[in-house]
């Protein structure tokens, strides 16, 4: 499980998180939501020890993710992460994208990392884009090409950051549909959204995030339905 602990993180002068605490158990689907800049990518991008924290920690599985004599490298291969932003070899096909990190990190023969890069691109509906340069895919295809890439090193959780915001309106559906198919396969997910359609029918908790901390944290239900802060409340009304 994912364990955030009284976690306080700033840049400089500006403190970005003021005392974040969140668990997530192993197959839950924890969505994020909260205004711009409230600190969502930062815990993020935290968790999986991108960033460094000033007190407070982290564990995942029991590890401590910003003690010094944690092997980060192999802690990431657990934590799967996909950005908004998605950055790919333009000039490897589609399966040469998502078999570059099991080979390179894993040390996978060619012949496993293809296979497993076949089944991801599969699973997330692309087994017909194989040789196919990202330049040449949709914006929707790229961003579920990044997603077979984190799911080919069989990370036992996911974090996504709005991965669906670039998007034009019509692909976001498919990207989602995506993230459900993973959130049915008991995948352990935190997913930073604007999407409150998915917060409401995928998550098992919805999570508001406000000036740094997490200010409501409840079974959708409860969240949308039965808001208890004044900001989420306000927040949803914005929203709705
Ligand atoms: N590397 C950085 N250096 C300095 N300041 C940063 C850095 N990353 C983020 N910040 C600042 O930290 C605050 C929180 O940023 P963060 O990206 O976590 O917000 P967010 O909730 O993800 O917002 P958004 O919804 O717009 O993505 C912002 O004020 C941002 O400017
Ligand atoms: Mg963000």
């Amino acid at each position: 499980m994912i364990e955030v602990r009284e976690v306080h993180k700033s840049f400089g002068a500006l403190a970005v998180l003021k005392g974040v605490n969140l668990n997530v158990e192993k197959g839950e689907v924890v969505s994020v939501i909260g205004s711009s800049g409230s600190g969502k990518s930062t815990l993020l991008t935290c968790i999986n020890g991108l960033e460094q924290i000033n007190s407070g920690s982290i564990l995942v599985d029991g590890v401590e993710v910003h003690a010094r004599t944690t092997d980060l490298n192999k802690l990431r291969r657990k934590i799967g992460i996909v950005f908004q932003q998605f950055n790919a070899f333009p000039h490897l096909t589609a399966l040469e994208n998502v078999m570059l990190a099991p080979r390179k990190v894993l040390g996978m023969t060619k012949a496993e990392a293809e296979a497993i890069a076949v089944t991801q691109l599969s699973h997330v509906g692309l087994a017909d884009k194989l040789s196919i340069y990202p330049g040449k895919l949709s914006g929707g295809q790229q961003q579920r090409m990044a997603i077979a890439r984190a799911l080919a090193m069989s990370p036992a959780y996911m974090l996504f950051d709005e991965v669906t915001s670039a998007l034009d309106p019509q692909l976001v559906g498919e990207v989602l549909d995506t993230l459900k198919l993973l959130a049915n396969d008991g995948t352990t997910m935190i997913c930073v959204t604007h999407e409150m359609s998915f917060a409401r029918d995928v998550s098992d908790r919805v999570a508001f995030f406000h000036q740094g901390v997490l200010a409501e944290i409840a079974p959708p239900d409860q969240f949308f339905n039965a808001p208890q802060h004044p900001r989420t409340k306000e927040f949803l009304s914005n929203v709705r």
